[in-house]
């Protein structure tokens, strides 16, 4: 195991720290210079095209960043990664989330198991129920085919899942669908299984560990209204309960115990291992109802998509490998150029919940103040992600993007073809729609001057308002088609990003011990919130007061 090199004590990190104090970016004349520029700058990465020629970004800082890459070892701990070393080293666990895409006649064994073939054993057991269940040859207690899905589960175990099951809907078959259930809220299950009929309802219960406050909750919440909904409707008569939960629930966990504890048949608990962390487990069993509802030949591409770039960052060189000059340039976009966010925009609505999904993978991954060795850092770490689709957010935010003090680097994805061929009157709407597209990463990158603005006609008191300074950097990631293996490309390009960030930092990208204070906090303040005084007279007086606002206006 290497120990984490201190990033600022590189002579790239000096380079890039000179590059940075004088730093005067100007895209336009540095494509008027090289008309080359796009095509040096654009690559292809699976059947995804990549123009990060917009980016701030020249020769020099280039080489800089890859010396930089060298001098952190990044090619030494991408090998680490994919031949399951202990890379995760406050857990103590091996990450290969990229071997859950590995095909069937691969070979990698870690820690004495053979884990292509361990996948590959799971994935066919996850086909073939998902078979039964698109045949109807499933059938609930009553002997009905299942048509609503309902996955129970929250952060990894939900984002990725509902990401992806919005992001490809057209490939839904049809009859069937599927809820995501995850907030501890009881809004989110009510509404969610208000409708639904529990006759032809199939709920999927998704915790890695099998253990998480709000997954176990909803699960029991939602099994007591399948049984007494149809305890309600007569259809419990000559079965029992025991029989229902076994026929209306499954589950996905590396915790087997726990699941039969609950009442699944363990016959239908679909396992993954400890080196899948939850944030990179949607292409594992935790992607069970999506291998429902798309079909296994569609979730079988769909992994496809996120080998081709595993391949792609595993073997191809720094400086014309995608995931490695993107995490790269977020790096000197954070330490460099000050940049505190990173914005995420989707002209695709299918999308919507993509920034959302990232938001797990990146900051879960990156928010961490102490390298992997322990030590606290002297520099920054994750930036926020964010986002929404185009064209919503250049109605809402994209004013600060443009014309706000701060660098905001922004991710710009957009697709050929587009599901919904509609025309209004004779315009064909995806062409209006990709026009804002096209238009957006120009005007950010090239902006408007007082000249031209003035050439307008624009009174000379406004003309400040209306100038576009340029230079704001964007990523243009362009495919044919949003296809399951288009999919599986984009999300495993933001996998991989974020370990070369992580490299670069020296932490920890697969361990999430932050999530855990807020956990007890809430179990020790739990009874107070139940009433119990003597809890509540040991918080703090902010506390105290929240709580009895809560008590003294709950009905
Ligand atoms: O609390 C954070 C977290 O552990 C995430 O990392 C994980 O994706 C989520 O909770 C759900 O965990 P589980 O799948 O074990 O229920």
């Amino acid at each position: 195991m290497t120990t984490p090199v201190d990033p600022t004590l590189t002579s790239a990190w000096k380079a890039l720290g000179a590059i940075a104090t004088d730093f005067h970016p100007n895209l336009r004349e540095w494509f008027d210079s090289d008309p080359e520029r796009a095509n040096k700058f654009t690559f292809d990465l699976g059947q995804l095209r990549v123009d990060l020629s917009k980016n701030l970004l020249t020769d020099d800082i280039l080489s800089a960043l890859i010396e930089l890459a060298d001098e952190v070892k990044l090619r030494e701990r991408t090998d680490a990664m994919f031949s399951g070393e202990h890379i995760n080293v406050t857990e103590d666990r091996a990450v290969l989330h990229t071997a859950l895409r590995k095909p069937a006649d691969a070979e990698l064994t870690v820690d004495g198991q053979d884990v292509v073939a361990d996948v590959h054993a799971e994935l066919k057991k996850i086909y073939d129920f998902a078979n039964r269940v698109r045949s109807g040859d499933w059938v609930g207690v009553t002997g009905k085919p299942i048509e609503t899905v309902v996955n129970i589960g929250i952060g990894g175990s939900d984002l990725g899942p509902v990401m992806v099951y919005e992001a490809l809907k057209p490939y839904v078959k049809e009859g069937l669908s599927a809820r995501y259930i995850s907030n501890i809220d009881p809004t989110d299950a009510g509404e969610k299984v208000k409708d639904l009929d529990p006759e032809t309802t199939l709920v999927i219960v998704a915790s890695k560990t099998f253990t998480t406050l709000e997954t176990l909750t909803n699960a029991r919440v939602v099994r007591e209204w399948l049984l007494r909904s149809l305890r309600e409707k007569g259809a419990l008569e000559g079965a029992s309960e025991a029989d229902a939960v076994r026929k209306h629930f499954v589950a996905v966990s590396t915790a087997l115990d726990k699941v039969e504890a609950f009442g699944i048949d363990p016959v239908n608990a679909f396992g993954f291992w400890n080196w899948v962390g939850g944030r990179y487990s949607v292409d594992s069993a935790v992607g069970t109802s999506l291998a429902i509802v798309l079909g296994p030949e569609n979730f079988a591409e769909f992994l496809v998509g996120f080998h081709d770039v595993d391949e792609h960052f595993r073997t191809a060189e720094w400086n014309r490998n995608v995931p490695a000059l993107m995490g790269l340039l977020n790096v000197w976009y954070t330490n460099f150029l000050d940049a505190h966010t990173h914005a995420v925009l989707p002209y695709a609505q299918y999308l919507h919940r993509f920034p959302a999904y990232l938001q797990q993978l990146t900051m879960e991954s990156n928010g961490k103040s102490v390298t992997y060795a322990g030590d606290p850092v002297t520099y920054h770490t994750g930036e926020v992600f964010w986002g929404e689709p185009g064209t919503n957010g250049q109605h809402a935010f994209y004013q600060l993007i443009h014309q706000g003090t701060r660098l905001i680097p922004a991710d710009f994805i957009a697709f050929a073809n587009p599901t919904w061929a509609i025309k209004d009157g004779d315009a064909d709407m995806h062409e209006l729609f990709l026009g804002n597209f096209f238009a957006q990463t120009k005007a950010l990158a090239f902006g408007k001057t007082a000249d031209e603005v003035r050439a307008e006609g624009t009174p000379e008191e406004i003309v400040s308002a209306r100038v576009f300074e340029g230079n704001k950097p964007t990523t243009s990631i362009m495919a044919a088609a949003l296809t399951p293996r288009v999919l599986g490309s984009l999300i495993a390009l933001y996998e991989h990003i974020t370990f070369v960030q992580g490299v670069v930092w020296g932490i920890d990208s697969f361990d999430q011990w932050g999530v855990e204070l807020g956990k007890q906090l809430a179990k020790e303040l739990t009874p107070a919130v139940a009433g119990d005084r003597d809890v509540l007279a040991k918080q703090d007086s902010s506390t105290r007061s929240l709580i009895e606002f809560y008590l003294d206006n709950r009905n």
